[in-house]
């Protein structure tokens, strides 16, 4: 495996471009391959055996394509497959999952708010961890049903997930929360909107830069960090119309090329 081999990166769809978007502003001489696999969106709603399946096929796919290294920038995925994958797969792997045990640390009011998918929340490996760094902590969890589809489908800024997500900050507010853990990878585009609903005094933690620091410490470990002076290139695969991706890799301020591709 050589250095300059590329980072592989996968999600349900184009969320995990919030965790990309990290990576590549902190290992910016580092290439990457990014799958979007949109048209088994939303991951959330399916069982363990499905999501392990999808992950499978996504791992198999970055590992043909020659990836040093996975992130799964999918917090469904991780929380239902991660020790699978370490277990069966012989490439260092990197998970998200919600970050509790700031926001658990962190809260005055003792009430902290979890975004997150049926998916992660039902997860034995969510359920350890509240339990082991939130057990005196009151936690308001809440399903973000209806966000992916609607980020998905290219209606980020639409009324109707205005509407959605005011329902479903509700039982944060009433709860007086002050930290509120964003729990799936699509949701930090939905900051701007969140911060509308729920003020200024809630603090809102996503954990993508943490993502990046914990890629760049493993690759340091494994000596595959990537020391050509050339910045990174970026390769983008999508089993769906690449156009909603394409729009939203523009926060990362660059035309990107996207291809599709069957997965
Ligand atoms: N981005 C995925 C996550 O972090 C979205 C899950 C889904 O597809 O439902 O959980």
């Amino acid at each position: 495996m050589s250095n300059s081999n590329p980072i592989g990166i996968f999600d349900s769809g184009i969320g995990g471009t919030s965790i990309l978007k990290e990576i590549i502003s902190l290992l910016p001489n580092e290439n990457t391959v990014y799958l979007s696999d949109s048209k088994n969106a939303p991951y959330g709603d399916k069982n363990k055996d499905s999501i392990l399946n999808l992950s499978v096929k996504n791992t198999e796919l970055l590992i043909e394509k020659g990836c040093k290294i996975i992130v799964v920038a999918c917090n469904t995925a991780t929380t239902n497959t991660i020790s699978y994958l370490r277990e069966n797969y012989d490439i260092p792997f990197i998970g998200i999952e919600p970050a509790i045990k700031p926001a658990a640390l962190k809260t005055k009011t003792n009430c902290i708010g979890i975004l997150a998918t049926k998916g992660t929340l039902s997860s034995a490996l969510f359920s350890k961890t509240s339990e082991i760094f939130a057990s005196n902590v009151k936690i308001i969890e809440q399903v973000g049903t209806g966000l992916v589809e609607l980020i998905e489908s290219g209606k980020l800024n639409s009324k109707e997930m205005t509407q959605i997500l005011k329902t479903h900050m509700e039982p944060m507010i009433q709860n007086n929360i002050d930290y509120l853990v964003l729990g799936c990878t699509h949701y930090p585009y939905l900051i701007p909107q969140i911060r509308n609903i729920i003020g200024s005094n809630v603090q809102i933690i996503d954990s993508g830069l943490a993502v990046a620091k914990q890629t760049q410490n493993i690759l340091s470990t494994f000596d595959l960090l990537n020391f050509e002076k050339e910045i990174g290139a970026h390769q983008f695969f999508i089993n769906t119309n690449p156009k909603v991706l394409k729009k939203i890799l523009l926060n990362i301020e660059e035309d990107y090329s996207v291809e599709k591709l069957e997965f």
